[in-house]
């Protein structure tokens, strides 16, 4: 899946997953019959035929088979036939409903007095009699369950229901009727609910699947059609699709829809069929072509990196509107949010355009690493997740060679995930195969740890084997496993093939060896460089110095680190680390010499230097910043923001490092500064370190607004540079910020621009998010009547939110009450939206006293009307406690916190206890750094 999974999941979906636990029975086809029979090899006779389906509740007795989550081993799927037929409309119980049959042929691998198979007891039920039957092949009798094939048969029915999981219904509206779309979302564990089957990923099968469906709507699998005839089934008139049959796959990869959406064609070398489907309106609004016009590519691109063709028949990509993940990776058949396969270059962003390349790319790289190839169980998804996260940036690098994507990938994977990972309640990327069993174990293993460290250390492995290596690998690994399952090591044993068969690499331990310790340890080190001695060390980073690591690690904290580096700009050769502290008399510097280690950023570790060489390489930033490598200034600022933070080097040296963001043209590092200034904010706008603040980055800012207006002529354009682009949106968004004057006329023109001509709204969609809110925080009330008439009025759901988030950034406080009070009135605001406006107030520095008071006054009917269940909660709490950082907003945390015990605080209850710690380490941080960071920017502002 698209990395939006974990994200929506934890946004929304959390309290129908853990429901879900509950819900998930084993089907036991034949646990009553009389065991002295088994020896005459007799038993399956007309007893299992009439054997109903016992329901076994999971209680937690381990003892029995259908006790556990996992199958046995004994019995192997072959193929399965399956029908299933979708009711776009309600019955007469006002359901959605779908039937189906079900039947399979699987071989017993050793001898067995049971058949056990997955089925969702509250979505599937089985109907003529509750029975299944069991036969010999072809029909005869069933013989023992020995060494033989056995067909099973059943027949059930299912709700469509709209809970975007195993067989659902998705809406929309279209020339004003009403339409629905039957489609599925199978992984991690809802094949079930759709049919009862082996679904475990290792369990794979030949699939032949029929779809019936109206007549005039389209079916899709994950196979191409081979026969569509119209028919009648008990007096209705039916469409019926049969599909080739499927390669041999894991349940979790199938995928069936029934729409009435339109597609476009394309083909990759005549033989594979390329198509992408949508809802009509958004095709003949020319809203697929991109995804259309990069798919070729792309694929072409993984056809030779993995030096093996496309393995299907076909691709198709189908956007939907209702779907929770960003996008799965169905074999051939992939389905995506709509904001994920669609774009319209009249409306969408330059985001917008990059989302569509990278999770199209992460999707078509499964075909092949996760869909031929399958790892055996769920503990090994960083291996599959961390993969498509890593290799999405070379596919959509071919398919936009301008944008220099990947070097993007260590703001986007490698940053993010170091916050996460220096934290002591972190975990391993692998786990072993018998600690993930329930459903929600292996919800839990979509997490940033698994796509952004799984993608970081990969990407570490592929640099310091060579691309070439590393693709020789793969392609021996994905050619050996083709439609098997494997699990982490088997890559690694490939890999280290491919290194014996390379003479030119050299390795100072195996492939296991190394990797092993980035795999089953958690964190990161920090190396730090010596460059009077050459010494070097390592140490497990953590951001909380005090923090208390108790999760024992077998290689005790230590890594084997490859070191790339340059001395004053000259490549060195790379060095290996793999001690805890050793020598390297190369490293020692002399003179104006500086020392730059961890180049691109290629290895998954920070780096700390002697504070001379500290000084040298910013003296260098200061001189001539273009001989340090674009992606090495982002990690220089992030490294010394974070190593500040740990208290390995003092703030003032970390502030010291965006002296030289003057004269920085380039999107990478002001990112990076953004992010990491982004506390410093938060921390000090309201106290006396902001007034020093504000004009410093006021100064740091004006060249970087002045370079943008030369270079779009007079704002009339937009940068053809793709992260010029977005370095424009940052460039407006701080300077404004910062009080840059003529940031606020431009914002501010262009807004009573369209205030004066509501239809033609000057603003390009890059900058709507940024212009909309600053020019609102610069207005007044005729400036939010405004936007709130263009909200009301809106029928686009993109420029709904950019408008309804705008909204929270006036300065006015009554607007802001009155905003406060709108969010909880249902007739104007539609639930969902309603924690994201209060916190999204709660960052405006004028409104979050006011939403902090409101959040307090209304906690019971928020926590009622809003809080149960849902991970919004947090946000909530998140959003508004982000800013605290006095003794006076702890005290009051507490309070509310004993206030409300007795009504209590849902899936906040966490958010609230880490508050009140972050907030305690706000109050120190402050109290640390205030008076420094003061003196230091008083000197710095000219
Ligand atoms: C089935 O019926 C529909 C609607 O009546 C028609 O458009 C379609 O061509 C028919 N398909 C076949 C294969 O006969
Ligand atoms: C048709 O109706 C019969 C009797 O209600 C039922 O047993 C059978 O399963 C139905 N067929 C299909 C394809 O739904
Ligand atoms: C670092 O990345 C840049 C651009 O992404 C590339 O041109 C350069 O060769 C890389 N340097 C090293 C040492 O890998
Ligand atoms: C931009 O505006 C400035 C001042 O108004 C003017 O001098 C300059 O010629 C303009 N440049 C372009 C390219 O229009
Ligand atoms: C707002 O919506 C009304 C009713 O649909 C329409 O008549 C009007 O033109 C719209 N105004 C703008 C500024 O879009
Ligand atoms: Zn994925």
């Amino acid at each position: 899946m698209a990395k939006g999974f974990y994200i929506s999941r934890n946004m929304g979906r959390f309290g129908l997953l853990m429901g879900a636990v509950a819900l998930v029975t084993i089907i036991a086809l034949s646990a009553v019959y009389d065991k002295e029979k088994k020896k005459n090899k007799l038993v399956y006779g007309v007893g299992l035929v009439t054997t109903t389906w016992p329901t076994l509740s999971l209680t937690p007795t381990p003892k029995n088979p259908w006790n556990l989550y996992r199958l046995p081993d004994a019995l192997a799927p072959v193929t399965y036939n399956i029908t299933l037929w979708p009711r776009l409309q309600v019955n007469q119980d006002g359901l959605y409903i779908f039937t189906g049959q079900s039947a399979m042929l699987f071989e017993c691998k050793k001898q067995t007095d049971l058949i056990l198979l997955h089925s969702n007891k509250l979505n599937l039920t089985l109907i003529n009699g509750k029975h299944a039957r069991l036969t010999g092949m072809d029909g005869a009798e069933a013989p023992a369950i020995q060494n033989s094939w056995l067909e099973g048969e059943t027949e059930f029915l299912g709700e469509l229901a709209d809970d975007l999981e195993g067989f659902y219904r998705s809406e929309y509206t279209e020339g004003g009727i009403q339409k629905v779309v039957a489609t599925t979302q199978m992984q991690p564990t809802y094949a079930r609910k759709a049919f009862p089957c082996f679904d475990e990923p290792a369990m794979k099968a030949v699939f032949h699947v029929t779809l019936l469906h109206d007549k005039g709507t389209v079916a899709l699998s994950n196979g191409r059609d081979i026969e569509i005839i119209n028919t009648t089934i008990n007096q209705t008139e039916v469409t019926m699709t049969r599909f080739e049959p499927t390669k041999r796959m894991s349940t979790y990869l199938l995928a069936f829809i029934v729409s009435d959406f339109d597609h476009l064609t394309g083909s990759l070398e005549s033989s594979v069929l390329v198509r992408i489907w949508a809802r009509r309106k958004a095709l003949a609004d020319g809203q697929g072509e991109y995804a259309l016009n990069v798919t070729g590519p792309i694929l072409k691109f993984y056809e030779r990196y993995y030096n093996a063709s496309y393995p299907l028949s076909k691709s198709d990509q189908i956007a939907l509107p209702d779907f929770n993940a960003g996008a799965m990776e169905n074999w051939g058949l992939i389905t995506y949010r709509e904001t994920a396969l669609l774009y319209d270059p009249e409306i969408s962003s330059v985001g917008n355009r990059e989302s569509v390349a990278t999770v199209v790319a992460h999707e078509l790289a499964h075909m092949w690493f996760g869909n031929l190839v399958t790892l055996k169980w769920w503990n090994d998804l960083w291996l599959n997740e961390g993969f498509a996260s890593y290799v999405e940036y070379l596919g959509a690098d071919y398919a936009e060679p301008t944008w220099n994507i990947k070097d993007q990938m260590v703001l986007y994977d490698v940053h993010k995930v170091f916050a996460v990972d220096a934290l002591a309640s972190s975990h391993p990327l692998s786990r072993k195969e018998e600690e993930v069993n329930q459903p929600a174990e292996i919800s839990e293993m979509f997490n940033t740890i698994s796509y952004s460290k799984g993608a970081a250390v990969l990407r570490m492995l592929s640099e310091f084997l060579t691309e070439p290596v590393f693709a020789r690998g793969l392609s021996s690994y994905l050619n050996e496993f083709a439609f098997h399952n494997t699990v982490y090591t088997d890559l690694w044993d490939h890999l280290q093939k491919a290194v014996i068969s390379s003479p030119e690499i050299n390795l100072p331990h195996t492939v296991h060896d190394i990797m092993n310790r980035w795999v089953l340890q958690m964190g990161f080190p920090v190396v730090t460089i010596d460059t009077t001695k050459g010494r070097i060390t390592q140490k497990h980073f953590l951001l909380d110095p005090d923090s208390v690591v108790d999760r024992p690690s077998p290689y005790n904290y230590t890594w084997f680190v490859p070191i790339k580096w340059m001395k004053s700009g000259e490549v060195e050769e790379q060095h290996w680390l793999l001690q805890k502290a050793e020598i390297h008399s190369p490293m020692v510097t002399s003179g104006s010499e500086w020392l730059l280690a961890n180049l691109n950023v290629s290895g998954y570790y920070r780096v700390n230097y002697d504070l001379d060489n500290w000084q040298r390489l910013l003296n260098q930033l200061d001189t001539d910043h273009t001989a340090i490598p674009v992606i090495n200034r982002a990690q220089i600022l992030d490294d010394a923001f974070n190593l500040a933070r740990a208290k390995l080097i003092n703030t003032t040296l970390a502030l010291r490092t965006t002296r030289y963001l003057s004269q920085e043209r380039n999107y990478t590092p002001w990112e990076s500064a953004l992010r990491n200034l982004n506390y410093y904010i938060l921390m000090f706008d309201r106290g006396p370190v902001y007034g020093p603040l504000q004009a410093y980055l006021k100064q740091q800012i004006r060249p970087l607004f002045d370079h943008f207006r030369v270079l779009t002529f007079n704002w009339t354009r937009v940068p053809t540079g793709h992260t010029d682009q977005y370095n424009q949106i940052n460039t407006i968004y701080l300077s404004c910020k910062m009080g840059v004057d003529a940031c606020q006329d431009l914002t501010l023109s262009w807004f009573r621009n369209w205030m004066m001509h509501p239809y033609r709204n000057p603003i390009h969609p890059n900058l709507k998010t940024t212009v909309y809110c600053n020019a609102i925080a610069a207005g007044g009330v005729r400036e939010w009547e405004f936007a709130w008439m263009m909200l009301r009025n809106s029928t686009v759901a993109t420029e709904a939110a950019k408008l309804r988030s705008a909204l929270t950034c006036t300065k006015v406080p009554w607007l802001l009450n009155r905003y406060l009070e709108y969010s909880l009135d249902p007739a104007v605001i539609r639930k969902q939206d309603a924690t994201s406006i209060i916190s999204s107030i709660a960052s405006n520095v004028v409104g979050m006293p006011l939403a902090w008071d409101f959040i307090r006054a209304r906690w019971n009917y928020l926590f009622t009307e809003y809080g149960r269940g849902s991970f919004s909660f947090s946000n909530l709490i998140n959003g508004v406690t982000r800013r605290f950082s006095t003794e006076f907003e702890l005290k009051q945390l507490r309070q509310f916190k004993e206030d409300n015990a007795h009504i209590g605080f849902g899936s906040g209850t966490l958010a609230l206890e880490q508050a009140i710690e972050k907030t305690t380490a706000n109050i120190r941080w402050v109290q640390d750094n205030q008076q420094d960071i003061i003196n230091w920017l008083n000197t710095e502002c000219r």
